[in-house]
C-alpha cells in the first residue's frame, strides 16, 4: 500500500476528473427523469474544474436550471469551477471548501445532485473530514462502518440533500456494488430511491478513467408505500446498443454483484443450486483464518535459511502460497519438491514445550536479528510473550487462498502443512466427516465458481477475495463417489496450469453426469454468467 508522501497531491484528492461522455450521460437521465420540471437547483458536490458545468452550459437542461451551487476544497480547481460557471452563465456559487466539514452549514436542499465523488482512501484523510464523515453516517441514518472511502460519505452527504422528488446521477466507482463499507450507500439507495439505474459501460470505454466506474441514478422518494419492492434497472451499454433488465432489491443481500446478471440467469442458477446434492460451504466444511504471525517474511523460511540458522528443531511444513500447491491435492512429495527453492516451506514454531530457543546460539542470532528489525515493537508479535512465540494454528485437511486470480482452488492438503493467513485452513462438518475428496474434487465447477464472484470482492487488479463468511454461503456440490475423480483432477491441473478452465470444463462434466438435471443448457448459461463476472472483475485496473 503506497504511504501518502508516494502518492501525487492529484491522487490525494481524488482529481481526476470526467470525460464529455460520462458527463452527458448523467446529465441525459437527470433531463429524462425531471422532464416538465424548471427552476432545478443543481449541487455538485466535487466540482473539481467544473466539467458538469461545462457540460450543463451545452446540455437541454441548460433552460431549466434556475442556480447551480458547486462545492470543491482544492482553492485553484474551485477558481477554475467559478470561471466556468460564469461562462456558463448560471446564476450560483462556488464553496471553496470539503463537503463533510467546511461547505456543511452553508448548503441548503436541492432539485439535482450530479457529480463524480473523489476515490480516496480513509486513511489519507484530515481528522475534519474523518469527523464529518462520522455526522454524515448519523444524519443520513446508515452506518459507514469499517474502512472506507471518502466517496462514500460524500456521496451520502448529497444524495440527504435532495428534496423528495429529487434526482441524482453520479459516477461511482464499480466498487459500489461489491465494497464493504459501500454496503451503506446500497442501503439508502434501497430504503429511500425510486426509479433506480445503474449504467454499465464496457471496459475501456473512457481511456482517461483509471477505475471501473458505472453511472449510478434515480430519484429520492417521497414516500414508499411499504408494500413497493425497490428495483433496480442495470442498463449495459454493448456495441450493439443498450441491452437492460430490472431486479427487485433486497436490503438483507450483501453485495450487488448478483444484479450485474440478468433475472434469467439468476434464475437458472436458483433452479440448479436448489437441486439434491447442492448445499451452502458451511453446512458440509468450515474454514477459518489460520496462523496470523505477525512477520510473515521472518517466521516463514526457506531450506537455506533453515540451516543456516540451524533452526530445524522449530520448524514445521508449511504451504506460504497457494501458487506453490500445483494441484488440488498437496502431498508430502509437492512439499519435498519446494526444498531448494527460495520458496518458504517451513514456519518457526517456538512454543513453550520445544526446546529453549535461545539454548542455540545461532537460533538466538536469528532472534537477535529479528529484534534488530523491530519486529517484536510490531502489534502482533508485542502482545505475545515472548515476541516470537507464534499461536500455530493446526493444519486443516482443506485449504483455501484468500485471494486468487481466475477462481479460489480448494486443496487437500494430504502434507498435514501449517499456513498464515494468506491461505484459510478448516474441513468437514460434523455431518461430511469423510467427504472431504467428493468437496475438492467437485468445488471447481461453474456454479460454485460463480457463486465465488457473486459473494466475493474484487480490488485492483481484478483480484477476488473471500473472507471466511463469504465462502460459507458459497453453493458445493456434495455428490458421494466424486472423490474417485480426485486424482484425475489433481493430474489435470498439475499439466494444464493452476487457474486453468479447462479443471471447470472437466469438472462441471462430472458433475452433469451424476445430476442429471445439471443440463448443457443450464450450464451454458451459467458459464456465461460467471464469465460476464469474471471478465468485468479482470477488466477492473483501479
Ligand atoms: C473525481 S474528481 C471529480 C471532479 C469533477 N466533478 C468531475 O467530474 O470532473 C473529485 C473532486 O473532488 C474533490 N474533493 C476532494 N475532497 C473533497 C471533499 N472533502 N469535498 C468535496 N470535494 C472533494 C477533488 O478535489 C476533486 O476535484
Amino acid at each position: 500500500m503506497k504511504t501518502a508522501d508516494l502518492l501525487t497531491a492529484d491522487k490525494l484528492r481524488g482529481g481526476f476528473y470526467s470525460p464529455p461522455g460520462l458527463v452527458e450521460a448523467c446529465l441525459d437521465r437527470v433531463g429524462a427523469l425531471t422532464r416538465g420540471r424548471t427552476g432545478l437547483r443543481v449541487l455538485e458536490p466535487a466540482a473539481g474544474d467544473g466539467a458538469f458545468i461545462r457540460g450543463l452550459a451545452t446540455h437541454e437542461l441548460a433552460s431549466r436550471v434556475a442556480h447551480v451551487t458547486a462545492v470543491e476544497p482544492n482553492a485553484g480547481e474551485a477558481g477554475k469551477c467559478d470561471s466556468a460557471l460564469v461562462t456558463a452563465g448560471f446564476p450560483g456559487l462556488v464553496i471553496a471548501k470539503s463537503m463533510l466539514n467546511g461547505a456543511r452549514p452553508l448548503l441548503d436542499r436541492y432539485d439535482v445532485a450530479v457529480g463524480n465523488p473523489p476515490f480516496v482512501r480513509f486513511q489519507f484523510l484530515t481528522m475534519e473530514d474523518r469527523q464529518g464523515a462520522a455526522e454524515v453516517a448519523r444524519e443520513s441514518g446508515v452506518a459507514l462502518g469499517g474502512v472506507s472511502n471518502l466517496w462514500i460519505p460524500v456521496f451520502l452527504s448529497t444524495l440527504i440533500r435532495l428534496v423528495p422528488g429529487g434526482v441524482f446521477a453520479f459516477i461511482v466507482p464499480a466498487e459500489c456494488f461489491t465494497g464493504i463499507s459501500a454496503r451503506s450507500v446500497r442501503t439508502w439507495l434501497t430504503r429511500y430511491v425510486d426509479d433506480l439505474r445503474v449504467d454499465l459501460f464496457p471496459p475501456g470505454s473512457f481511456p482517461t478513467v483509471l477505475q471501473e466506474v458505472v453511472v449510478l441514478s434515480g430519484q429520492v422518494t417521497g414516500s414508499r408505500s411499504p408494500d413497493m419492492a425497490p428495483a433496480l434497472k442495470v442498463v449495459e451499454h454493448t456495441g450493439a446498443g443498450p441491452v437492460s433488465w430490472v431486479h427487485q432489491l433486497d436490503e438483507s443481500t450483501t453485495t450487488w454483484t448478483r444484479y450485474l446478471l440478468t433475472p434469467a440467469q439468476l434464475s437458472t442458477l436458483h433452479e440448479i443450486t436448489s437441486l439434491p446434492g447442492f448445499y451452502r460451504f458451511s453446512d458440509v466444511a468450515r474454514l477459518t483464518v489460520s496462523t496470523v504471525t505477525g512477520a510473515n517474511e521472518y517466521f516463514s523460511v526457506d531450506d537455506r535459511t533453515l540451516s543456516k540458522f540451524g533452526l530445524e528443531a522449530w520448524a514445521l511444513p508449511l504451504l506460504a502460497r497457494i501458487r506453490h500447491a500445483a494441484g488440488v491435492v498437496f502431498n508430502d512429495q509437492d512439499h519435498e519438491a519446494l526444498s531448494g527453492t527460495e520458496f518458504a516451506r517451513w514456519l518457526l514454531s517456538f512454543g513453550p514445550e520445544q526446546l529453549d530457543p535461545e539454548s542455540s546460539a545461532l537460533c538466538s542470532q536469528y532472534l537477535r536479528d529479528g529484534e534488530r528489525q523491530g519486529l517484536h515493537r510490531r502489534y502482533k508479535c508485542r502482545i505475545r510473550m515472548p515476541w516470537y512465540r507464534v499461536p500455530v494454528v493446526r493444519p486443516g485437511r482443506l485449504l483455501l487462498s484468500k485471494r486468487s486470480h481466475r477462481y479460489p482452488r480448494l486443496v487437500l492438503n494430504e502434507a498435514r502443512v501449517v499456513t498464515t493467513d494468506t491461505i484459510y485452513q478448516g474441513g468437514m462438518t460434523a455431518a461430511f466427516t469423510n467427504q472431504d475428496r467428493d468437496l475438492v474434487a467437485g468445488f471447481h465447477n461453474t456454479v460454485t465458481l460463480l457463486t465465488a464472484e457473486m459473494e466475493g470482492r474484487s480490488f485492483g487488479g481484478g483480484v477476488l477475495e473471500l473472507v471466511p463468511t463469504e465462502i460459507g454461503r458459497l453453493t458445493v456440490p456434495m455428490i458421494p463417489g466424486l472423490g474417485a475423480s480426485l486424482i484425475d483432477l489433481d493430474t489435470h491441473v498439475r499439466t494444464a496450469g493452476a487457474d486453468s478452465e479447462s479443471l471447470i470444463e472437466k469438472t462441471d462434466a462430472l458433475l452433469a453426469r451424476a445430476v442429471p438435471a445439471l443440463t448443457a443448457d443450464a450450464l451454458h448459461d451459467l458459464r456465461a454468467a460467471r464469465t460476464s463476472l469474471l471478465q468485468r472483475r479482470m477488466d477492473r485496473t483501479g
